[in-house]
């Protein structure tokens, strides 16, 4: 449901707005003026509230800090011509949070907290949603334990937030990734599929090794043979080979990505054939060889299309081919802008105005 709920509403007095040019800031660094909380304690969830953006008063032992119970989401708010403010499939968002928060030992958030929360918070800040071509405002649930206790068990307090930021491209450029086959980003049993806070921690180091070597972002690989293709930096995976369109198939180590599942959709929709399955790295340089490999992108919320130019493994970069000889990636990309900007049909229904 998306209806209204009681929520206390506290006006910023001046905006911040005119401070920025929202079509032209860096990601994820500029908060618009109001964020949503609502507190769980005595084992419910109280009245939400919406504040000026601030700071979280808190203590130096809250659980969220040492042991990382905490997870998030990341969705879109978009502007079309007439100013009309739109969010991409937000009910996605609301269920994989509540997934993520069983698998936390978390409470979950009721719908109304989190749907009505956020229509009335991207209301209140539409003037914060940038209008270019590839502008958003980028929304960020989040839910963290606040219990201040040291011992190792769930907390009995939380908070849920929602904060929100006007956002351009999260790459500015194709990427280059590199097969990772020492470090992993999640095993069988453990939190991969959800969007838990300690997934995106254990993730800088190799990135950051993959990144003094020239390459933008990682391939994680399975953490039994690291044979197998999984995800890549905070995006699922893509593979177009000879006509078929081909990502690893959903597990308890791959997140199932809104994007990826649009994107698949679409495909479909074209009459494409689409795999879902497992790849290993074999087939696919096999396929640079033979020359059927044709495309390779992430897909994300954030990171939205993000083409791939080319994919080092033991010691060689396979390069792809040129961006202009795609012919699926750049539609795709192309397809969702449209849809999410209301200059194409809204087949799925994926858009909710706010
Ligand atoms: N995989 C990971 C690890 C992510 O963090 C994200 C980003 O949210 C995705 C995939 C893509 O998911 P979505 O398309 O829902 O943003
Ligand atoms: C998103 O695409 O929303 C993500 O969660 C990626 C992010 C960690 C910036």
């Amino acid at each position: 449901m998306t209806g209204t709920i009681d929520i206390s509403i506290d006006k910023i007095a001046k905006s911040r707005v005119e401070e920025y040019d929202v079509n032209n800031v860096p990601f994820g660094k500029c908060f618009s003026d109001h964020m949503l909380v609502a507190e769980y304690k005595d084992g419910k969830w109280q009245t939400p509230y919406i504040t000026p953006y601030r700071d979280i008063p808190m203590s130096y032992a809250m659980s969220a800090l040492h042991y990382g119970q905490a997870i998030f989401e990341g969705m879109k708010a978009y502007k079309n011509e007439n100013g009309q403010v739109s969010l991409f499939r937000p009910l996605e968002n609301f269920k994989r949070l509540n997934k993520s928060a069983l698998r936390m030992a978390m409470p979950e958030v009721p719908e109304e907290i989190f749907m009505g929360g956020l229509m009335e918070l991207i209301r209140l800040d539409s003037a914060w949603v940038p209008s270019s071509e590839t502008g958003s405002l980028y929304i960020r649930p989040f839910l963290i334990a606040t219990d201040e206790a040291i011992g190792v068990r769930p907390s009995d307090t939380y908070k849920f937030v929602i904060i929100t930021c006007p956002a351009g491209k999260y790459y500015s450029e194709p990427i280059k990734v590199l097969v990772e086959q020492t470090y992993i980003r999640a095993v069988k049993g453990g939190v991969g599929f959800v969007k838990a806070a300690g997934n995106y921690g254990r993730s800088l180091y190799p990135t950051r090794l993959a990144q003094a070597k020239g390459y933008q972002q990682v391939i994680w690989t399975d953490s039994e043979t690291h044979q197998y293709v999984e995800e890549s930096g905070t995006m699922n995976l893509m593979f177009v080979i000879g006509d078929t369109v081909i990502t690893p198939a959903l597990s308890d180590t791959i997140l199932s990505g809104i994007t990826r599942d649009s994107v698949l959709s679409l495909a479909r929709d074209w009459g494409y054939k689409v795999e879902e399955r497992k790849i290993s790295i074999k087939e696919i340089v096999e396929a640079h060889k033979n020359g059927t490999l044709k495309e390779a992108f992430g897909c994300g919320t954030a990171a939205t299309i993000a083409h791939i130019t080319a994919i080092g493994y033991e010691g060689i970069d396979y390069q792809l081919p040129a961006l202009e000889d795609r012919k699926f990636s750049p539609k795709v990309d192309e397809h969702l802008r449209n849809i999410r900007k209301g200059k194409t049909e809204d087949k799925f229904k994926w858009m909710m105005a706010v």
